[in-house]
Protein backbone atom coordinates (compact mmCIF):
# COMPACT_ATOMS: atom_id res chain seq x y z
CA UNK A 1 0.00 0.00 0.00
CA UNK A 2 1.36 3.75 -0.92
CA UNK A 3 1.80 5.29 2.28
CA UNK A 4 1.49 9.23 1.81
CA UNK A 5 3.77 10.06 4.86
CA UNK A 6 3.17 13.89 3.97
CA UNK A 7 -0.36 13.63 3.91
CA UNK A 8 -0.47 11.91 8.04
CA UNK A 9 1.84 14.50 8.79
CA UNK A 10 -0.53 16.69 7.84
CA UNK A 11 -3.59 15.38 9.35
CA UNK A 12 -1.51 14.93 12.98
CA UNK A 13 -1.02 18.37 12.56
CA UNK A 14 -4.46 19.33 11.71
CA UNK A 15 -5.69 16.94 15.16
CA UNK A 16 -2.41 18.49 17.24
CA UNK A 17 -4.46 22.60 16.91
CA UNK A 18 -7.42 20.67 18.39
CA UNK A 19 -5.65 19.40 21.66
CA UNK A 20 -6.80 20.20 24.64
CA UNK A 21 -3.47 20.99 27.03
CA UNK A 22 -4.30 23.74 29.99
CA UNK A 23 -1.83 21.75 32.07
CA UNK A 24 1.20 20.95 30.11
CA UNK A 25 0.70 22.75 27.11
CA UNK A 26 2.19 20.24 25.63
CA UNK A 27 -0.72 19.52 22.34
CA UNK A 28 0.35 16.37 20.91
CA UNK A 29 -0.93 14.98 17.15
CA UNK A 30 -1.49 11.56 15.85
CA UNK A 31 -2.75 10.53 12.69
CA UNK A 32 -2.39 6.94 10.75
CA UNK A 33 -3.49 4.88 7.86
CA UNK A 34 -5.37 2.10 8.18
CA UNK A 35 -5.49 -1.36 6.33
CA UNK A 36 -8.49 -0.19 4.58
CA UNK A 37 -7.25 2.76 3.46
CA UNK A 38 -8.85 5.32 6.14
CA UNK A 39 -7.18 8.15 7.65
CA UNK A 40 -7.77 8.01 11.45
CA UNK A 41 -6.52 10.46 14.04
CA UNK A 42 -6.23 12.28 17.61
CA UNK A 43 -5.07 14.53 19.72
CA UNK A 44 -4.23 14.76 23.54
CA UNK A 45 -6.93 15.07 26.05
CA UNK A 46 -5.86 16.61 29.49
CA UNK A 47 -7.74 16.15 32.96
CA UNK A 48 -7.52 18.21 36.17
CA UNK A 49 -6.89 14.92 37.62
CA UNK A 50 -3.64 14.63 35.53
CA UNK A 51 -3.50 11.14 35.42
CA UNK A 52 -6.71 10.35 33.37
CA UNK A 53 -5.53 12.56 30.77
CA UNK A 54 -5.34 10.43 27.44
CA UNK A 55 -2.69 10.42 24.59
CA UNK A 56 -3.26 11.56 21.32
CA UNK A 57 -2.77 7.65 20.42
CA UNK A 58 -5.93 6.54 22.53
CA UNK A 59 -7.86 9.50 20.86
CA UNK A 60 -6.93 7.94 17.38
CA UNK A 61 -7.53 4.64 18.47
CA UNK A 62 -10.90 5.49 19.91
CA UNK A 63 -11.40 7.61 16.00
CA UNK A 64 -9.98 3.80 14.48
CA UNK A 65 -12.95 2.04 16.11
CA UNK A 66 -15.73 4.64 15.73
CA UNK A 67 -15.06 5.06 11.77
CA UNK A 68 -14.82 1.26 11.37
CA UNK A 69 -12.81 -1.92 12.23
CA UNK A 70 -9.51 -1.97 10.62
CA UNK A 71 -5.68 -2.01 11.48
CA UNK A 72 -2.84 0.32 11.19
CA UNK A 73 -0.29 0.47 8.93
CA UNK A 74 1.35 3.56 8.88
CA UNK A 75 1.69 6.43 11.98
CA UNK A 76 2.72 9.64 12.57
CA UNK A 77 2.98 12.02 15.59
CA UNK A 78 4.03 15.08 16.00
CA UNK A 79 4.95 18.00 18.92
CA UNK A 80 3.54 21.68 18.66
CA UNK A 81 6.23 22.89 16.61
CA UNK A 82 5.26 20.23 14.06
CA UNK A 83 8.07 17.77 14.36
CA UNK A 84 7.85 13.78 15.08
CA UNK A 85 7.47 12.61 18.45
CA UNK A 86 7.96 9.36 19.83
CA UNK A 87 5.13 7.66 21.53
CA UNK A 88 5.46 7.03 25.01
CA UNK A 89 5.58 3.65 26.28
CA UNK A 90 2.28 3.26 27.25
CA UNK A 91 0.89 4.36 23.87
CA UNK A 92 3.58 1.91 22.13
CA UNK A 93 1.37 -1.19 23.57
CA UNK A 94 -1.36 0.74 22.62
CA UNK A 95 -0.82 0.97 19.00
CA UNK A 96 0.79 -2.75 19.11
CA UNK A 97 -2.67 -4.14 19.97
CA UNK A 98 -4.22 -2.55 17.05
CA UNK A 99 -1.28 -2.35 14.50
CA UNK A 100 -0.86 -5.09 11.18
CA UNK A 101 2.15 -6.71 11.35
CA UNK A 102 5.18 -3.91 10.46
CA UNK A 103 3.46 -1.44 11.08
CA UNK A 104 5.70 1.45 10.03
CA UNK A 105 6.25 4.84 11.98
CA UNK A 106 7.99 7.87 11.36
CA UNK A 107 10.12 8.30 14.02
CA UNK A 108 13.13 10.54 14.82
CA UNK A 109 15.68 7.97 13.02
CA UNK A 110 13.83 7.17 10.44
CA UNK A 111 10.65 5.38 9.65
CA UNK A 112 10.80 1.81 11.86
CA UNK A 113 7.99 -0.73 12.55
CA UNK A 114 6.13 -1.19 15.03
CA UNK A 115 7.84 -3.75 16.64
CA UNK A 116 11.17 -2.11 16.29
CA UNK A 117 9.97 0.62 18.71
CA UNK A 118 8.33 -2.09 20.96
CA UNK A 119 10.66 -5.37 20.59
CA UNK A 120 9.92 -8.46 22.30
CA UNK A 121 5.70 -7.14 22.91
CA UNK A 122 3.45 -8.78 24.43
CA UNK A 123 0.22 -8.86 22.93
CA UNK A 124 -3.04 -10.85 21.95
CA UNK A 125 -0.80 -13.87 20.36
CA UNK A 126 0.87 -14.53 24.07
CA UNK A 127 -2.65 -14.67 25.43
CA UNK A 128 -3.50 -16.79 22.66
CA UNK A 129 -0.65 -19.21 23.23
CA UNK A 130 0.19 -19.49 26.67
CA UNK A 131 -3.26 -19.93 28.28
N1 LIG B 1 1.49 12.74 25.18
C1 LIG B 1 0.82 12.17 24.15
O1 LIG B 1 -0.30 12.59 23.79
N2 LIG B 1 1.38 11.10 23.52
C2 LIG B 1 2.63 10.60 23.78
O2 LIG B 1 3.01 9.60 23.24
C3 LIG B 1 3.50 11.34 24.72
C4 LIG B 1 2.78 12.25 25.64
C5 LIG B 1 0.87 13.87 25.89
C6 LIG B 1 0.35 13.55 27.26
C7 LIG B 1 0.34 14.92 27.90
O3 LIG B 1 -0.89 15.55 27.61
C8 LIG B 1 1.47 15.68 27.21
O4 LIG B 1 1.80 14.91 26.06
C9 LIG B 1 2.70 15.86 28.06
O5 LIG B 1 3.15 14.64 28.56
Amino acid sequence: MNIDWNNLKQEAITAMKKAYVPYSMFPVGAAALTDDGRIVSGCNIENASYGVTLCAECSLVSDLFRTGPGKLVAFYCVDKHENILMPCGRCRQLLFEHSAPGMLLETVSGIKTIEEVLPDAFGPRELNERS
